[in-house]
């Protein structure tokens, strides 16, 4: 490594101000391939050459969580063909990095309406996920099939059913019964989401758990995205003033 890519990581973990939870919206892969007059899936399988950067840095930094959009409930709606290549690259995501990611100690976890999901992707995600359970290293997050408002709706009727049972009063109903039955139960919020492509808008992600995560919009689209570009959007988190509707310390 070169000592300005050292220097970089040394200002990047600079004490007390890695982000423990950075959530990441990848997208600009279809922009990624129009630009260069190839299809969209062939810039869908340079996005994953990003991921696998984005996950080495974030392990190099400290992060703890690191949480990607992968595919949302609405992508289903996209043409067959590209839905289909999508699938394809997600088996072939897990068969070629789980080994790799399971020895650096990543414990992936996935997130979404997985029974929507073909049969042979659901295994290779079920497989991965307990392969690596144990794992401790940094928790991968992958958003599949997900949707921040079906997943309130999904813990507002798990929280209908305790009550209606009798196992939780009404008076019981907090943020954290709410919290508790996301996705994400027992997850810190994200303390920074970056979105690619420069496009300014959450897309039905975390609805919930970035009430107060600070934004960073690169306009890099996904598949030029890597270990420099996460680095530039930590050392924009470190000059945040996050007063969580206080006043400044
Ligand atoms: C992100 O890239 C990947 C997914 C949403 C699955 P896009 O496919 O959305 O790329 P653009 O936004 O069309 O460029
Ligand atoms: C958001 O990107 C979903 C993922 C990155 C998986 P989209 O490309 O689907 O979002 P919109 O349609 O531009 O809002
Ligand atoms: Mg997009």
């Amino acid at each position: 490594m070169s000592a300005a890519a050292d220097d970089l990581l040394a200002r990047v973990k600079a004490p007390g101000a890695v982000p423990r939870h950075v959530a990441i919206i990848m997208d600009g892969n279809g922009r990624w391939a129009r630009e260069r007059m190839l299809p969209r899936p062939i810039g869908h399988r340079n996005g994953m050459k990003s991921v696998r950067a984005v996950v080495e840095a974030s392990i190099e930094a400290g992060v703890e969580v690191l949480s990607l959009f992968a595919f949302s409930q609405e992508n289903w709606q996209r043409p067959a063909g590209e839905v289909s290549a999508l699938m394809s690259l997600l088996e072939e995501y897990i068969q070629t990095e789980a080994n790799e990611l399971d020895e650096k100690g990543v414990r992936v976890v996935f997130l979404g309406d997985l029974d929507r999901l073909a049969e042979r992707q659901r295994a290779a995600v079920d497989g991965v996920m307990a392969q690596t359970a144990h794992n401790g290293t940094l928790v991968l997050n992958l958003f599949i099939s997900y949707g921040a408002r079906a997943e309130i709706t999904r813990a507002v009727r798990l929280i209908a059913e305790d009550v209606a049972a009798g196992r939780m009063t009404p008076a019981q109903v907090d943020e954290a019964a709410i919290a508790g039955r996301l996705f994400t139960a027992g997850c810190p919020d994200p303390d920074l989401l970056i979105r690619t492509s420069g496009e300014m808008r959450i897309s039905n992600f975390l609805l919930w758990q970035l009430a107060y995560t600070e934004l960073h919009i690169s306009p890099v689209l996904w598949p030029d995205f890597g270990r420099r570009e996460l680095f530039d959007a930590i050392l924009d988190f470190h000059s945040r003033d996050r007063r969580f509707g206080r006043v400044s310390a």
